[in-house]
């Protein structure tokens, strides 16, 4: 990003920062979110607000019209609309790699203009068209396998953004999905996940996409390796173009593979891996659930993208959520974030969301390289409300810590005791989490005050699911505009990799560990004599 458009301060020498520690201090710190209720009877109305399928209200924060005032001033004060603008023109926001971050540009319209100049941009539509093709004629049947049995297994072998999200998306839109088909995914680094799948299914009626931006992920490497042994073992060589397609940046590693031009996919490098699903990345979502609901899940985030380049902070959900976010791993010492939800389809979003915030957040360093002073993003963890109601509620209803929740509400038809129960279950522990109850007996006292949002959802759709997964992703690069760090690398999975491969040499070759790790070195040499023994 040129550097007139980043904050030039570290947000905490910013006045809009001053003010909300000084704020913080005198208003917030020892109030509650009960007496903030009491105060402004009107406060539910006020923090509350929607957009396109979605209503957020954040009225349960440790917010008043105050708070809000300065958080205005901080998005203005570290230039969160004019980074924005250099997202949507296709500037290089992605600083450390030097290229730009235009997932937004998968959802546009060629009408919206969006960094049309930018190589790969054209590619868009196109990719779509080839995508659509690809689903048609696997639905229409003319897609076979090598022994001509019609397709059935929709299998995805990838990891990390090239898994997470269309684990997710799949799962969501479960009430989508055409055909008879079933969708698996595998990611596992032991390959046990492939090596099981293999004796459940019949691969001459499976398709496996391979789907790796670099197409050098070794994990996804083994996995594919695995599965392409098995069709060349039982059908020969000639199978795996019936097989297998890609979703790459890279043709030439895909054609390597094995894999035929007319299934193959092109992601461009300005695709960020957990940014990636509604790009070709997405390919096994749209197989299961045909192309037209794709384009509707693209026509979703497209909706959340307009709103949050054009709406002020005071209407922009993503930023209200970046700011709040800020405001607790910053003031009240918030080390993670719970994203849980209340409708079993969404059971895969935290998982999705855990990628998408941690590895774009957990930095500490700023983009203009200097070290960042302030917390930046936190963990990001959560789940199914039913489960969690009987496992870690506890901790958040008489835990030590502040975890601010998302609660996730698709609003279902309130026809069936089953829903009724499931919507009230989300209200009633976003209510006790704030309200508490006070008891003579500890033990049964509950503290309260622990704060919230509540996104309801206005049936689970591909567009609302669309603006869901946008609604995230410019959360999460908001948030990184305040912080001053980039979102979009993730050199931080490097050294593990490069260490892994020395090591996976040491236990296979018997050599001696080239590993200066005192616990390393013993930990090899037990599994090593455990291994010996048999
Ligand atoms: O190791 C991290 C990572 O690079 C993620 O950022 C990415 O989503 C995942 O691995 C998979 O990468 P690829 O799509 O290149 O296989």
């Amino acid at each position: 990003m040129p550097s007139k458009k980043l904050s030039l301060s570290f947000p905490a020498n910013l006045e809009a920062w001053k003010s909300l520690n000084k704020h913080y201090r005198s208003e917030l710190k020892d109030s509650t979110l009960t007496e903030l209720f009491k105060k402004d009877p009107k406060r539910a109305q006020k923090f509350s607000l929607e957009s396109g399928d979605l209503f957020l209200d954040y009225s349960k924060n440790h917010i008043n019209s105050r708070t809000f005032k300065i958080l205005s001033q901080l998005i203005k004060q570290t230039n969160v609309p004019d980074a924005i603008e250099s997202m949507f023109s296709g500037e290089d926001i992605n600083i450390t790699e030097k290229r730009p971050a235009l997932h937004v540009g998968l959802r546009s319209k060629i009408s919206d203009q969006v960094a049309l100049e930018k190589e790969g941009v054209k590619d868009i539509w196109p990719t779509l068209e080839k995508m659509e093709k690809f689903v048609s004629e696997l639905h229409e049947g003319s897609i076979r396998g090598v022994t001509n049995k019609r397709i059935k297994n929709i299998v995805n072998i990838g990891i990390g953004g090239s898994e997470l999200g269309s684990t997710m998306a799949v799962n969501a839109l479960r009430g989508f999905w055409q055909c008879d088909y079933s969708y698996f995914s595998v990611s596992s680094g032991d390959c046990l996940e492939i090596i099981d799948l293999l004796d459940e299914i019949d691969i001459e009626e499976t398709i496996f996409i391979v789907c790796s931006k670099s197409f050098s992920t070794i994990e996804t490497k083994h996995n594919a390796d695995i599965a392409k042994k098995a069709i060349e073992d039982k059908f020969g060589i000639r199978a795996i173009k019936k097989h297998f397609a890609g979703v790459s940046s890279d043709h030439e590693l895909m054609t390597d593979f094995g894999i035929q031009k007319d299934f193959q996919f092109f992601i461009s490098d300005w695709v960020g891996g957990r940014f990636s699903i509604t790009s070709a990345v997405g390919l096994p979502l749209a197989c299961m659930i045909g192309m037209h609901n794709f384009y509707k899940f693209l026509e979703g985030a497209r909706i959340m993208d307009l709103h949050f380049r054009q709406k002020k902070f005071e209407k922009n959900m993503p930023m209200i959520l970046a700011a709040l976010s800020i405001l607790y791993s910053n003031f009240f010492d918030s080390q993670s974030q719970a994203i849980i939800n209340y409708h079993s389809r969404l059971k895969y979003f935290s998982d999705y969301a855990r990628q998408l915030h941690m590895e774009s957040l957990g930095k500490s360093h700023r983009s203009d390289d200097a070290a960042s002073k302030i917390k930046t993003g936190g963990a990001i963890w959560g789940g199914a409300g039913s489960d969690g109601q009987h496992s870690y509620f506890q901790f958040l209803h008489q835990g030590k810590y502040c975890i601010p929740i998302d609660f996730l509400l698709p609003v279902e038809m309130l026809d069936n005791e089953f829903n009724a129960y499931n919507a009230a279950n989300c209200l009633a522990q976003s209510e006790s989490l704030m309200d508490g109850r006070a008891s003579e007996d500890n033990h049964r006292s509950f503290k309260g005050n622990n704060p919230s949002n509540t996104i309801l959802i206005k049936n689970l759709t591909p567009q609302s699911l669309g603006q869901l997964v946008a609604l995230y992703e410019h959360k999460v690069f908001a948030q990184s505009i305040i912080l001053g760090i980039n979102a979009f690398d993730q050199f931080g999975v490097e050294l593990g990799k490069a260490n892994a491969k020395l090591l996976t040499n040491t236990l296979l070759m018997s050599s001696n560990s080239s590993s200066k790790n005192r616990s390393t070195k013993n930990l090899l040499s037990e599994i090593k004599k455990i291994n010996k023994e048999k």
